[in-house]
């Protein structure tokens, strides 16, 4: 029986397909490479190239496999162009959703982990956040994620399938050995835009406002190894092999770092003085997100165990054998 990855070539599929891989697990990939990376597919998967809105291709896919189950990667996620082309996120990722639990229907698959977010809170009334906590999206990404949520409960109800989806806060790291990492075109993510400073490819990193109510005036993130992150989709599949019902559990370490502490734990594991600079405020950010992780903990027995220097460390890795990520 195999797994199918929705996006196996993107920064979180891919690794995902690694640990999948790591543990024997006959791992198909699905991606339209338009954000993903042709580099990051091991040899040991099946590739198709394809959009799962295609259901031709998902026919092809899900007829050619022994599917037991699937990871749904396969979305657009970028904040602030959902802010500029809703529409996009709709329906990449909503029409998406519904395209992929249609072809599931139809081949008769029954277990589903989906990649949500932390975005589907919006701006939390308290931290640590809980799943049952308001669900309040501030942009057109983390409204698409909070639909796609609600689809597969609707649809869990009239049929079959169960899901688990695990809604993310920061990810980061990258697999040991420097093999593959995170590399977005535009990059918009913190620890990759810090690192960018040490490998000479940036001046300074701009810490976007110093005035949020928090004691060093940055925002406070959670941040989550990528290697911890994919451990919990394979406990979530493990979930549901046993028959589990459906779930949400927020991903993180229920730990926060601000923006300046993230830089200093930079300075520490590059040795390097990175020049910052201080910005504005980035419209749409949030003083504080830090997760509880306490639900994932009980339902699917999993706790992080990579340390913020650690992650950061196989970050720097990964950056430095590929300063210009995939591109050559
Ligand atoms: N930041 C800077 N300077 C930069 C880049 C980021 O100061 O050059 C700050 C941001 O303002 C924020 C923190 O670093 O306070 C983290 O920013 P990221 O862009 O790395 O991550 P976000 O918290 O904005 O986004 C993450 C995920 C999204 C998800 C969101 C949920 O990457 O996919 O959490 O709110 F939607």
């Amino acid at each position: 029986m195999a797994i199918l990855v929705c996006g196996g070539a993107g920064y979180i599929g891919s690794h995902n397909v690694r640990a999948l891989l790591a543990r024997g697990e006959e791992t198909i990939i699905i991606d339209n490479f338009l954000t993903g990376h042709r580099g990051s597919v091991p040899a040991g998967a099946r590739l198709y190239e394809g959009d799962i809105r295609d259901a031709a291709i998902l026919d092809q896919v899900f007829g050619e496999n022994d599917i037991d189950a699937v990871l749904h990667f396969a979305a657009s996620s970028l904040v602030g162009e959902s802010m500029e082309k809703p529409l996009k996120y709709f329906n990449n990722n909503v029409h998406g959703m519904q395209m992929l639990l249609e072809a599931m229907l139809r081949h008769d698959v029954d277990k589903l982990v989906f990649s949500s977010s932390a975005a589907v809170y919006g701006e939390p009334e308290r931290v640590p956040i809980e799943e049952s906590d308001p669900t309040r999206p501030c942009n057109p990404y983390g409204e698409s994620k909070l639909i796609m949520e609600t689809i597969m409960r609707w649809v869990g109800k009239a049929h079959h399938i169960r899901s688990v989806s695990l809604r993310y806060f920061n990810v980061a790291g990258a697999w040991p050995g420097g093999e593959i990492g995170e590399d977005h075109r535009p990059e918009s993510h913190l620890i990759p835009l810090i690192l960018q400073v040490p490998l000479g490819l940036r001046e300074q990193i701009t810490v976007f406002g110093q005035d949020y109510p928090t004691p060093d005036g940055t925002c406070i993130r959670d941040y989550l190894d990528v290697t911890d992150l994919a451990d919990a989709h394979l406990r979530a599949v493990d979930y549901l092999r046993r028959g589990g019902a459906s779930e949400i559990c927020n991903l993180g370490n229920g730990r926060g770092f601000s923006v300046m502490e993230m830089i200093e734990a930079a300075r520490r594991v590059t040795g390097q003085e990175i020049k910052i600079a201080v910005g504005p405020r980035r419209p749409g950010d949030p003083a504080r997100l830090v997760a509880s992780a306490a639900r994932a903990a009980k339902v699917l027995d999993w706790r992080p165990e990579t340390g913020l220097e650690d992650m950061i460390a196989s970050a720097w890795e990964w950056h430095k054998n590929h300063p210009h990520g995939y591109a050559r």
